[in-house]
């Protein structure tokens, strides 16, 4: 089976409701990121922090997966596909993915401050107070801005060893991630669904790249349709 490696940002998720970061109205517009994604900003204000992920997660338990999202399902029966996502939501898994990789963490997950490898299921608020099993204070299980990405290896592995890859609403501007596209193999085919595609450093290199200027519910079902009419070529 060939193998799809599906790098997805924010935009995946735009038309399910769930904001963006970096678009009008983004949640950068309305949040100082080092005010509640840092690690400093945890140090400075934890309540703030915890705030700021309990309204997203909040939000997130009302959402669905949108027709980009099972678009890529479809995918997945004629393809070894693998999503590698800086979305910290669970879209992909609701929608019947089932190969997720989240290099910025998870909306849906708490961890220990002092016990990283702490980690617990999370659809509720994380207030201060609520500790871990060894007694100390949970936080959202997110990479903040400064940490490092655990995921990052295996990602880069994954694009390498890819024969086509998809790249879906992201502003390719924050790396490690927005670099890992730079991992494929000279010639790989490359896709790029966004509807104000950025072509970044290591897009600019990509001999075979595909740009589709769409949203990503009708730019994915266009193109998953047009890679399952020619999988076997
Ligand atoms: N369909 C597809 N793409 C869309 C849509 C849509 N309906 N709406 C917006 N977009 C695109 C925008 O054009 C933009 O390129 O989604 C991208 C969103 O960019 P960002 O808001 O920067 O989100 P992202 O690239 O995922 O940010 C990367 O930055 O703040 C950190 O950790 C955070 O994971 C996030 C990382």
């Amino acid at each position: 089976m060939k193998k799809i490696v599906v790098l997805t940002g924010a935009g995946m998720s735009a038309e399910s409701g769930i904001s963006t970061f970096r678009d009008s109205n983004g949640l950068w517009e309305n949040h100082d990121i080092m005010e509640v994604a840092s690690p400093e900003g945890w140090e400075r204000n934890p309540a703030l922090v915890l705030e700021f992920y309990n309204a997203r997660r909040r939000q997130l338990l009302e959402v669905s997966p949108n027709a980009g999202h099972l678009a890529l399902v479809e995918l997945e029966k004629h393809f070894d596909v693998q999503i590698i996502t800086q979305n910290v939501d669970d879209l992909h898994e609701r929608s019947g993915s089932l190969n997720v990789i989240h290099l910025h963490g998870e909306l849906r997950k708490s961890r220990s401050t002092a016990y990283p490898h702490l980690i617990y299921p999370c659809d509720v608020d994380i207030r201060i107070g609520d500790h871990c099993e060894k007694g100390s204070q949970l936080r959202p299980h997110i990479v903040w801005f400064g940490e490092e990405v655990p995921m990052l290896d295996r990602a880069a592995d994954l694009v390498d060893e890819a024969d086509i890859v998809l790249i879906v609403g992201t502003s390719m501007q924050v790396y490690p991630a927005a670099g890992l596209v730079g991992y494929a193999v000279p010639g790989t085919p490359i896709y790029y669904v966004d509807p104000k595609p950025a072509i970044n450093f290591e897009l600019k290199r990509m001999g075979n790249l595909k740009v589709m200027a769409e949203m990503a519910g009708a730019g994915v079902s266009k193109l998953v349709a047009e890679l399952l009419a020619n999988r076997d070529s």
